[in-house]
């Protein structure tokens, strides 16, 4: 076991469930048809989960699927290389499947899922709980954004360093 650093809050459990709501009836809005939520897994899960509560409160019935892609090993930075750890099992052709990530940063996870589903011949829209502006490596931005995110390395939430701090209900930064 490593000892637990303190971690400084950036955004609150608070925070976080208003805005899934604001997320949850935005997706609403667009009346979807037989949604499917895809969830990248590991970063998003907690997110997804908290996210379908809100779209059941938002009176929409989302099946929903797991996508495990790794762009990351273990550390910090990109490996710039996408790969399928596990796939969705369900048909999506005609579709309309809402992809939720964790951060969007060089944006090479998202559009690698979001071209796959579309290929497949879903109608996507793509959601990402933190967006980190100015390290975008292709042209994407998310359909629906929870926060921006400052320039630093978060946690919480469902989001790690080296595995540790998913747990957290928050979502903030390991103090040096
Ligand atoms: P992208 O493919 O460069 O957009 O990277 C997005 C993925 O990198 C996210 O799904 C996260 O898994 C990971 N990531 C990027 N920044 C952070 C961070 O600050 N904390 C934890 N994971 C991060
Ligand atoms: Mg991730």
């Amino acid at each position: 076991m490593t000892e637990e650093r303190r971690v400084r809050v950036l955004f609150d459990e608070a925070a976080i469930a208003r805005r899934n709501e604001e997320i949850a009836t935005a997706i609403a809005q667009t009346q979807p048809k037989n949604l499917l939520v895809v969830a990248i897994l590991k970063g998003s899960f907690m997110f997804a989960a908290d996210l379908m509560r809100a779209l059941h409160r938002a009176g929409v019935q989302p099946q929903v699927e797991f996508m495990h892609l790794s762009s990351y090993r273990e550390g910090t930075t990109s490996s710039g290389q996408v790969t399928i750890l596990k796939d969705v099992e369900s048909d999506v052709r005609d579709r309309d499947v809402v992809i939720v990530d964790d951060i969007l940063e060089s944006g090479r996870t998202l559009a690698f899922a979001k071209d796959l589903l579309t290929a497949r011949g879903a109608r996507v829209i793509t959601c990402c709980l933190l967006e980190k502006p100015g390290h975008r490596a292709v042209g994407l931005n998310a359909d629906l954004v929870g926060f921006t995110c400052p320039d630093l390395f978060v946690v919480g939430y469902g989001m790690d360093v080296a595995h540790s701090y998913r747990q957290l209900p928050f979502i903030g930064v390991v103090e040096t």
